[in-house]
């Protein structure tokens, strides 16, 4: 080598960011805050490294572009290859909410548990459960490798026909804000980063990708937006996904009203990532505040967040401290879970599969709701002789809904060849049997199944028997709408002609959303299992014969027919977008976007629209039958209403009436001065021996009883009467009430 050649080389050494000891120290110092462990970090950073940070790649083979896995990638949603020389680890980033995806089986055989869906999560009404879930899950997703888990969900359930309402948390801000923010901390406090999405107004699955949700800044703060507010910033989590569809004009990646909400007015630290395909510019996404673009190198039409953003910078289109904040919030989220300095990686070691599936079965044993009960035909005898077991796969398993946060079961996923065979089907079943389980609970019955396909043999069946169990089953997926709410197939005829062999009939309905029951006065109890999880057979068995007293709640408004909810027609419900092809189908032809205005129940989602409207449901919000009784006895209040930080805590007082053990889900609403529609304000579950009676202390969510002033820019609490009510349901007209006077009353935002 020449000296001149030597110089060369000696000056472009120099010239990469050398790091003095000193900030290394900084990086590497955990008695120092996320924050300035981070920033010391994006200082000594290349541009090359903070754009790999920013865009994360595809780790499945055979993708939209077929591209091969990237080297390094454990097999999952996407991957960010690691900064060594920093110790940044790779992000190993997988799916989701309900428990650690596998799809496509790209890690062969890898199995994991499945928690019961979102309703059953929320209907527990339980926060420690909801931490639990997440812990078990975040456990699960560290044991593999993986950092960063792609849950959970937060959209609230504007309609019982979404496809992905089974994902999400209800219809409720409060409830879904509380539950995913416990459920996120449970996530990180196993050094995984948690992502709540999709940020928002995702509430319509068919035609997701193209869109225009339209709601105004007051009604989407004081609904949807307020799940994410609480979610934000009671759970911290290390990274939000926005969602696929536009809100207001802009698409939800590169809105800068969405993207920057939680970090200016919610004080989020984190990162935003695009959800898959979600991505569509450079200079307009990064400046509205997008941090990461996700599996950019196949699902968007191009890879924004790499070249191209490394051209903008140095063109001066997007600034130099956008790009280092991108890193930084990256890298913040990193660091504030632990991930930084508990790097996951794939552990041999067994897991304890007996605890997770034990929390994924007693959320489904918690959050199982029963709708009717007749005579009090459940819980059914362990001495029942002759037991008809007719329907939904029961002899096999349970139902779990489809899309990206479909879980493989141990065992591995009874899969239907009939129905949707592609992505998001096809439809498969845990290998969980009720019908199994209920043998074990009633060793001395001769358990006797149908299929249902035959509707003759069914009744037969039935007729001979001393119970009929009925399973029901309404599947539902990502990427597409539940066209009505009917039961499919012959079932609700099935249904109707078993009750008439005159023998007691109990229904047990999985389904992803509420469904029409034309047959509900001919039987005599109904269960609505949702998808129970990995261990749902086992936790249905146990309701049914009253090993776990029922205190599951309806998270979600159970309407008679489409006729009494707020969008009765949505255009292309039931159909699906050319959903196997994203990449094609986000090209930039961008005529005839559908809008869908969020003008009919505003921020009155669920049951403020049947309040509002005088509606009477089926079943409205937190309705739920127990084998015993409650009865809330007291309420009272302890306000503190400093300027700084005003707080009211509700003291409640309920009384198991009953004979029977039982969990109580406590439930407290409030009405604003002008009488607008009641709010969940706060909840708890309780446990309650028979005869007891117990206090409760509840700290009200204040927000849930205030305006959102847009001009201010803050949450008023005007000034007068505000009624505050423990009841058991949120259109309940009993219970007990107490009214305190307020003086007009700002809140933080
Ligand atoms: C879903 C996301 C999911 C992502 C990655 C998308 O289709 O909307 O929720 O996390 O895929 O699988």
């Amino acid at each position: 080598m020449k000296l001149s050649q030597l110089f060369l080389l000696s000056s472009i050494l120099v010239s990469i960011p050398s790091f003095a000891h000193a900030e290394e120290a900084t990086w590497k110092d955990t008695s120092l805050s996320p924050e300035a462990r981070a920033k010391a970090l994006v200082k000594a950073m290349t541009q090359d490294e903070k754009i790999q940070l920013v865009h994360s790649l595809y780790a499945i083979p055979n993708g939209p572009k077929n591209l091969p896995m990237p080297k390094g990638a454990l097999g999952s949603a996407a991957y960010v290859p690691s900064i060594e020389r920093l110790g940044i680890p790779a992000q190993q980033i997988t799916d989701a909410g309900l428990g650690v995806a596998n799809p496509g089986n790209v890690r062969p055989g890898d199995a994991a548990t499945s928690l019961p869906s979102g309703q059953i999560l929320s209907g527990t009404f339980d926060p420690k459960l909801a931490y639990e879930a997440g812990k078990m899950t975040g456990a699960e997703a560290f044991h593999r490798g993986f950092n960063v888990l792609l849950g959970g969900g937060v959209v609230l359930a504007r309609d019982p026909r979404i496809g992905r309402n089974f994902e999400y948390l209800g219809e409720d801000p409060v409830l879904a804000g509380n539950i995913v923010a416990e459920q996120v901390k449970g996530v990180q406090s196993e050094h995984v980063v948690s992502t709540v999405k999709h940020l928002a107004f995702n509430n319509i699955e068919t035609n997701r990708k193209k869109i225009d949700m339209k709601i105004g800044e007051k009604e989407g703060r004081e609904s949807d937006l307020l799940a994410f507010e609480i979610a934000i910033k009671k759970g911290n989590p290390g990274s939000i996904m926005c969602a696929y569809n536009k809100v207001n004009g802009d698409y939800s990646c590169e809105n800068s009203y969405l993207l920057q909400l939680p970090k200016k007015d919610w004080g989020y630290q984190g990162y935003v990532m695009t959800d898959w395909g979600g991505g569509h510019s450079t200079v307009k996404a990064a400046n509205a505040g997008l941090d990461q673009e996700s599996a950019a190198d196949q699902f968007d039409n191009k890879i924004y967040f790499g070249k191209d953003l490394q051209e903008a910078v140095a063109k001066g289109e997007v600034q130099q401290s956008r790009l280092d904040d991108m890193a930084y919030r990256v890298l913040y989220a990193l660091i504030q879970v632990g991930a930084y300095d508990h790097p996951a990686t794939k552990s041999d070691q067994p897991e304890d599969v007996a605890a997770h599936e034990a929390i994924s079965q007693k959320i489904a044993e918690n959050g199982i709701v029963l709708l009717q009960n007749k005579q009090n035909i459940l819980p059914l005898s362990t001495t029942v002789k002759n037991i008809a077991i007719i329907g939904g796969h029961a002899n096999e398993g349970v139902l779990s809904g489809g899309g990206s946060s479909q879980v493989t079961a141990r065992g591995g996923n009874i899969k239907l060849k009939t129905g949707m065979q592609t992505w998001p089907g096809p439809v498969s079943y845990f290998p969980s049997s009720p019908m199994k389980a209920i043998e074990a609970l009633a060793p001395e019955a001769k358990v006797k199944f149908a299929a249902g396909d035959n509707i003759h043999e069914a009744v037969k069946l039935a007729s001979q028997s001393d119970v009929v169990i009925v399973f029901a089953t309404k599947w539902s997926a990502e990427s597409f709408d539940n066209a009505n709410l009917s039961l499919p197939g012959n079932q609700d005829h099935l249904i109707e002609s078993v009750a008439k062999a005159g023998k007691p009939v109990i229904v047990v309905l999985e389904t992803g959303n509420p469904v029409e029951m034309p047959w509900l006065n001919n039987v005599d109890a109904v269960v609505e299992a949702w998808f129970p999880g990995t261990s749902g057979g086992p936790a249905i068995a146990n309701i049914l014969f009253g090993k776990v007293n029922p205190s599951g709640r309806l998270s979600i408004t159970w309407p008679k027919s489409l006729a009494q909810v707020p969008y009765p027609k949505i255009t292309n419900a039931g159909q699906r977008w050319n959903e196997d092809d994203p990449v094609k189908e986000d090209k930039p032809d961008l005529s005839g976007i559908a809008t869908f205005n969020l003008d009919v129940d505003k921020a009155n989602v669920g049951y403020r629209w049947y309040e509002a409207k005088k509606i009477t449901p089926l079943y409205p919000f937190g309705y739920g039958l127990s084998y015993t009784t409650f009865k809330y006895t007291k309420i009272t209040l302890n306000n503190n209403l400093s300027e700084k930080n005003p707080t009211i805590t509700a003291e409640v007082t309920v009384e198991n009436t009953g004979k029977r053990d039982g969990e109580d889900a406590v439930q407290v609403y409030g009405t604003m001065p002008d009488g607008s529609p009641s709010r969940l304000v706060g909840f708890n579950k309780v446990a309650l021996k028979a005869g007891e009676s117990k206090t409760v202390s509840i700290p009200l969510a204040l927000q849930a009883i205030a305006n959102y002033e847009s001009k201010a820019h803050r949450w008023e609490m005007p000034a007068g009467e505000y009624t505050i009510t423990a009841k058991s349901n949120a259109l309940s007209t009993e219970g007990v009430k107490t009214t305190v006077h307020l003086n007009q009353l700002n809140l933080a935002d």
